[in-house]
């Protein structure tokens, strides 16, 4: 999408984080936003602070997870303007931990917010896009953990996976509908996702906030202190926006993970190697 003035972007899990200050930096660029979170308190003050700012913002509560919300929200959003052609499905939580400690219901609410959020985004924005005929482009909030395993993070890991591999799949399948689809893979980055647990909704457990989860799990501090030792969110905020500018596939915001990456690629290499002796 070369030209943001004027067009409309929906964010999800936009009351917080990357995509309050993804919010902000699509404002900054002529864009009307509609802010979308589960929590309706935090979301209220988001959108009193971007408006404060001077911006064209507005908000409306969504839970990703639940399917029956996004037909409301897509309806909220045009009511306030007109339409949408850009979606940044950002909504995400964290579950970590052994493989053999995950709860199934903890399984369960990653995959819901983390996967499902994701697909459902797509199955209510793309056909509006499509119709207005004007352009869109989604863009899908994976993780570096998305294209690399790491060990007492699988849950995580796994679902920021799914959502590189929906990313790329969409990419060529919406491009004959004028959408282009792009995966944001950033590394840690200073925001409360160490604290996701707060959102965690009813018929998942409800809410723990991340005191009381230390004080079960005492493993779980370490999970803060590299989010909190992270690069400021503005920075992935600044690529979200260049991103979309450049139509990017694969949004990187981490350069100190180029190693590790090369190394898995020189991995799969040497395996169609021993494929081809
Ligand atoms: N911060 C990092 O280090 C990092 C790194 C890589 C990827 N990410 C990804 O970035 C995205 C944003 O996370 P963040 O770091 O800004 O976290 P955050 O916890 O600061 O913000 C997340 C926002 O999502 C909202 N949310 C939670 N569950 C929701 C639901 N079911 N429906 C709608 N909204 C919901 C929260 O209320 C909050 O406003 C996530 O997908 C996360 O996995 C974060």
């Amino acid at each position: 999408m070369r030209n943001l003035e004027g067009k409309t972007a929906f964010i999800t899990g936009a009351a917080d984080g990357i995509g309050f200050h993804s919010a902000r930096a699509l404002a900054k660029q002529g864009m009307n936003v509609m802010l979308a979170d589960i929590n309706a308190e935090t979301l209220q003050q988001a959108v009193e602070v971007l408006k404060g700012e001077g911006f064209a913002v507005d908000g409306v509560v969504l839970d990703v997870a639940a399917r029956e919300q996004w037909g409301a929200a897509l309806d909220a959003t045009l009511s306030a303007f007109d339409r949408v052609h850009f979606l940044l499905s950002n909504a995400g939580v964290s579950v970590i931990g052994g493989q053999q400690n995950i709860e199934e219901q903890e399984w369960r609410w990653i995959i819901d917010v983390n996967l499902m959020g994701v697909i459902y985004g797509c199955q209510v924005f793309a056909p509006h896009m499509k119709s207005h005929g004007e352009g869109g482009h989604i863009m899908n909030v994976a993780s570096m953990a998305g294209l690399q395993g790491v060990e007492f993070a699988s849950p995580y890991c796994a679902t920021k996976a799914a959502v590189v591999s929906l990313s790329e799949s969409w990419r060529s399948e919406l491009a004959h509908s004028g959408i282009e689809v792009s995966v944001l893979c950033p590394g840690f980055a200073k925001t409360r996702i160490y604290d996701s647990y707060r959102n965690r909704q009813p018929q998942y457990g409800g809410p723990v906030y991340f005191d009381d989860l230390v004080k079960q799990k005492p493993s779980r501090e370490a999970s803060k202190e590299v989010v909190v030792t992270g690069v400021d969110v503005e920075l992935i905020a600044e690529r979200v926006v260049e991103g979309l500018l450049n139509n990017e596939l694969y949004i990187l915001t981490h350069p100190q993970f180029r190693q590790s990456q090369q190394t898995r690629f020189e991995m799969i290499n040497t395996a169609f190697d021993r494929a081809s002796d």
